[in-house]
């Protein structure tokens, strides 16, 4: 076996180097941002891999995605994203931190498994429902922590989803598992209460538009993945 081959030569070394200094940043700004970083570390290869489910397997293989990925962080999920796509699909990148943007900029041109992409990725430092409605999407994958959003924002941002997504699309979040058990024991009752209320809008669009749900235990915490199909009759949201 060639050095390069080797899952213990320069590459692998390469490679948990790049891992570490995503961890450390994405564990700096988690410091600063809990609210909107929602994790103390970037996602795990295992749940990058079910996230991108509908990337891999399409409805139509030789029809091109056009693929949303929200809250982008340290590129774990766009990673998954980027090894799952095909010629002819392109994607935008969005992360309101500008600090992470930057960073997926920095992979789009370094990272041997973001860079083959780069042509047919765009990078957009703002919030996901700032893009507008002008561009649509087959497949969206959300990484935003709507556990530590308010009821109201989590509604406003899957109707957001929703409007931008074709009829027929797909769009796949997660959220952590156990958070409302721990959150029953640490948590203030008024964020409970939130919690709770933000879990019931999420539990309502799972019931109306959900296709499957499995659970990720090699997750830091453990995971469920949940994914959503956009009816071929709704033009927009309800
Ligand atoms: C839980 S982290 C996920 C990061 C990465 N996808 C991963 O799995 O490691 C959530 C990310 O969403 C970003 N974010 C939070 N709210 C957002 C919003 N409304 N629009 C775009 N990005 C957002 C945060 O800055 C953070 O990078």
């Amino acid at each position: 076996m060639s050095e390069t081959q080797s899952p213990t030569g320069p590459l692998a070394a390469l490679r948990l180097e790049e891992r570490l200094r995503d961890t450390r940043l994405f564990f700096s700004q988690a410091l600063r941002t809990f609210h909107a970083t929602g994790s103390i570390v970037p996602s795990s290869s295992a749940l990058a891999h079910a996230m991108a489910e509908h990337i891999r397997h399409r409805p139509d293989p030789d029809e091109p995605l056009r693929i949303l990925e929200a809250g982008a962080g340290t590129g774990a999920i766009s990673r998954g994203i980027a090894a799952a796509m095909r010629p002819g699909d392109t994607v935008d990148f969005v992360e309101a931190n500008p600090e992470f943007a930057a960073y997926v900029e920095h992979l789009l041109e370094t990272d041997p498994v973001m860079s083959p992409i780069a042509d047919s990725a765009e990078v957009h430092a703002c919030l996901v429902d700032e893009m507008g409605t002008d561009r649509t999407y087959d497949v969206i994958v959300s990484g935003l922590p709507f556990a530590n959003f308010t009821a109201d924002t989590v509604r406003g941002i899957l109707d957001y989803y929703f409007t931008v997504l074709r009829p027929g699309g797909t769009l796949s979040f997660y959220g952590y598992l156990y958070t409302k058990e721990v959150k029953a024991v640490i948590a203030r009752r008024e964020d409970y209460l939130r919690q709770a209320r933000t879990s019931w809008v999420v539990q309502d669009w799972l019931d109306r538009y959900g296709i499957g749900s499995e659970k990720v235990f090699a997750n830091i915490p453990p995971a469920w993945v949940h994914h959503l199909r956009k009816p071929e009759w709704e033009s927009s949201s309800s």
